[in-house]
């Protein structure tokens, strides 16, 4: 699915931006997208000038023109295909909006069918590719399990590894990942606590059936509460796209190399891992943790969020794009208020986050630098109520980000976009000559 030709040439603007320097003037495209933003295209900059820019984290950079999820960070505002992630957690499912984010439309019911069942066959993992748990210690981080499994898995299937996929294929391959991501996860969790591995119920939806192979046992099915997999519903739901974030622009990288699906995806749940990006939901965790043990006042976590020398960063909060409430943190919370009472679960955690948030959203440094809860900061307490070890909160939001990440390897891959290759600016020694060893202070 491509952006048409004809809504590109519509989002060329007539007035031009100009850049001048020494004395010379060039005349540069500007476009503007149906949200109207506007974009300066350097694509002709240096070929014309000599010169390139400097951004460095891209804040000021755009990689792409897409048309897969839109975030206004001033206004809080996301959009999966043009519609709002509010909307779609009240009344849709994680496996309808991973059809969305994937093929661009709200599938009809037969196409919601016809893609459950596709997600249902594809659960198992190869009986060979048990093997591979073993070789993992107890203690392996599970998204170095995940990056590897999905590698492995692809050795199982060399028809999928050709980068032009057809429908049919991509279909096939889509669906295998984010089925089988699941199926990985849970049996990483089984084997490093010594469980027996669970395999697949194909009665289940794609939720309940994730839980099923978590927590089961061979003598007695894991209950499936629908308040637990409708809140699992919404907290993959709300995690399967954010446009060029970290990971996501990964996939893109790696997908511009003409790599294959899953080690794209792959390199995503690597870039996923830092505590920058996904990795946030275990440290807002560990960090309540620590407030929790250690009767740290909030007042006190935010003085030292606030004091540039001890490096600390209140987790969960801040957002490179969002400058107003990320409307996720916004949904998570609210599950969580829904849990939490539902399951009758107090958890002092959550009295420290809020009471944490709100001295933050009052707070001069945090008002000033328009930091607000980010979709990490509730997403570990709803959870910790269903029951998921902290070492996979990551994990599990990559199994929500699989639809997004694959929908923007289709999107790179469907454009034709060249191999990314970003320039730099060198500032290192000029010219050295050769001195053999002996020489040599
Ligand atoms: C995700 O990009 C996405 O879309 C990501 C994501 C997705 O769905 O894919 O939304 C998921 O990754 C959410 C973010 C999870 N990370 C965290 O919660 C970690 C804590 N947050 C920060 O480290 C930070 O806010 C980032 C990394 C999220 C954003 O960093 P930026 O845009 O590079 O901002 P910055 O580091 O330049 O900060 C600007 C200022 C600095 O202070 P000054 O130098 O101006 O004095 O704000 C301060 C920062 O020190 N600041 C914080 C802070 N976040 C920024 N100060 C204290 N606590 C924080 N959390």
């Amino acid at each position: 699915m491509t952006i048409a030709a004809k809504d590109i040439q519509k989002a060329l603007l007539p007035e031009k931006a100009v850049l001048s320097f020494r004395k010379k003037k060039i005349e540069l495209d500007v476009y503007q997208g149906t949200q109207k933003e506007l974009a300066i295209d350097i694509t002709k900059l240096r070929a014309k000038t000599g010169m390139i820019t400097l951004d460095p984290g891209y804040g000021n950079t755009g990689s792409a023109m897409s048309d897969i999820t839109f975030v206004n960070g001033e206004k809080g505002i996301l959009k999966f295909r043009g519609y709002r992630v509010e909307e779609l957690a009240e009344h849709s499912r994680f496996v309808e909006v991973a059809y969305l984010i994937l093929f661009g439309k709200l599938p009809n019911r037969d196409e919601y069918q016809k893609f459950s069942h596709l997600l249902e066959e594809h659960t198992a993992l190869h009986s060979s590719l048990e093997h591979h748990f073993n070789g993992f210690p107890d203690n392996a981080p599970p998204m170095a399990i995940l990056s590897a499994m999905l590698n492995a898995t692809a050795c199982y299937h060399p028809e999928l590894l050709d980068t032009e996929l057809d429908a049919q294929n991509f279909l096939t391959a889509s669906t295998k990942i984010l089925s089988k991501v699941r199926t990985i996860a849970a049996m990483s969790y089984r084997r490093s606590n010594g469980f027996p591995i669970i395999y697949p119920n194909h009665q289940l939806k794609y939720c309940a059936n994730f839980l099923h192979m978590m927590f089961s046992q061979p003598y007695r099915e894991y209950e499936v509460d629908p308040v637990v997999e409708r809140a699992l519903n919404i907290f993959f739901l709300v995690h399967a796209d954010h446009e060029q974030n970290c990971s996501a622009s990964t996939v893109r990288m790696v997908s511009s190399s003409r790599a294959n699906l899953f080690s794209s995806v792959a390199a995503g749940v690597c870039a996923l891992w830092g505590p920058l990006h996904g990795g946030a939901n275990t440290e807002v965790i560990k960090m309540l943790q620590s407030i929790y043990k250690e009767k740290k006042s909030a007042d006190a976590i935010i003085t030292m969020a606030k004091d540039k020398k001890s490096k600390f960063r209140l987790m969960g909060f801040g957002h490179r794009v969002y400058k107003n409430f990320d409307p996720r943190a916004r949904i998570l919370k609210k599950q969580v208020d829904e849990v939490y009472k539902i399951l009758k679960i107090s958890d002092p955690l959550l009295d420290i986050a809020k009471s944490l948030e709100e001295k933050a959203l009052q707070d001069e440094y945090f008002i000033e630098r328009k930091l607000y809860p980010n979709v990490d900061f509730y997403s570990g307490l709803l959870l910790r109520a269903i029951g998921i070890p902290l070492n996979m909160f990551t994990v599990m939001f990559a199994i929500g980000r699989c639809p997004g990440w694959m929908a923007h390897w289709k999107e790179l891959l469907d454009h034709n976009q060249r191999i990314v290759r970003p320039r730099q600016i060198y500032m290192g020694v000029v010219e050295r000559k050769f001195i053999p060893i002996e020489e040599r202070e």
